[in-house]
């Protein structure tokens, strides 16, 4: 009888800088989750292209994190936008010839009130920046991998995607969206090397997270058993295990983390 591989595995190495040499896109970089993944995955090794629209900020993150090892390059971003998603790629191409990963982090949030009393237009807009711009986001991301033979897509849904919540009604429909393009594209990419997976934050303190209404920042954190705001550093690191290669056989999936929120209380 022979033995399972398995049984003989290689040596196991641990890899110091889990982003080493690897090209990622990040949309929504210049704030919350997208800002606190430049960061880290800086300092994990990767070369990033940050993109969002406020590029003030993104100017100052670049010049503060590129070194000699790892540059970070600012563009115009507006993930509503399909010609500034279509230069964003381009530019990452033209940079660094390559694109090894993109987290699709751009998201607005939404008001609180219900459904019956919402502005059409408000369902319109969330819809546009979080679904239709992840959508447009990995169009553009996808031939890229491609070619570069391989990769990882992170899209960053929300504990929204998972459950209901009473009072965000377009932005829970808006992250269902977002996870039903993951799985999608997750299959039809599945034999080419790419793989696509939702990270489902919950309650974490960002500006969209300081936008919301004190009563219902209350409401949703006492949600969590866990029962704390995470930081945004904590997705960044949710966001690192999904484009390294420590989440290899990992596809399709929506990760939660979010205390426990989809888990119940
Ligand atoms: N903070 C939370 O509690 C929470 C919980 C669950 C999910 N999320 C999701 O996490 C993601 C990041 O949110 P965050 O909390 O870091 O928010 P944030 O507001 O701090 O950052 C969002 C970033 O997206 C950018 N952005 C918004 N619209 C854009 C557009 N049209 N084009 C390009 N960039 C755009 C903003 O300028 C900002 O840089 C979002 O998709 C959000 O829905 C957040």
């Amino acid at each position: 009888m022979t033995s399972h591989p398995n049984h003989h595995p290689a040596p196991i190495t641990i890899q110091a800088r889990r982003l080493e040499g690897k090209v990622i896109l990040i949309t929504g970089a210049s704030a919350g989750m997208g800002e606190a993944a430049v960061r880290r995955f800086a300092a994990e090794g990767a070369h990033i292209v940050a993109g969002a629209r406020r590029t003030d900020r993104l100017d100052a993150l670049a010049a503060e994190l590129t070194t000699v090892d790892n540059q970070v390059i600012a563009v115009p971003l507006d993930v509503t936008d399909e010609a500034t998603v279509a230069a964003a790629v381009a530019a990452a191409l033209e940079r660094f010839g390559r694109l090894d990963g993109a987290l699709n982090s751009a998201g607005i949030t939404s008001d609180g009130t219900p459904l019956h009393q919402k502005p059409t237009d408000m369902y319109d807009q969330v819809m546009a920046v979080n679904a239709k711009g992840v959508f447009l986001s990995m169009k553009y991301e996808i031939p890229a991998l491609l070619a570069a033979g391989g990769g990882s897509i992170v899209n960053v849904s929300s504990v929204g995607g998972m459950v209901g919540v009473a009072g965000i009604s377009e932005y829970v429909a808006s992250k269902w969206a977002v996870n039903g393009l993951t799985k999608s594209a997750a299959l039809e990419l599945a034999s080419s090397n790419i793989r696509v997976n939702s990270l489902a934050p919950g309650s974490t303190r960002t500006e969209m997270w300081d936008m919301l209404p004190l009563d219902f920042q209350q409401h949703l954190a006492s949600m969590a058993p866990m029962n704390q705001i995470a930081l945004a550093d904590d997705m960044a690191r949710a966001a690192l295990f999904l484009l390294s290669d420590e989440s290899r056989w990992t596809t399709g999936a929506v990760i939660p983390a979010e205390g426990g929120h989809h888990v119940g209380r």
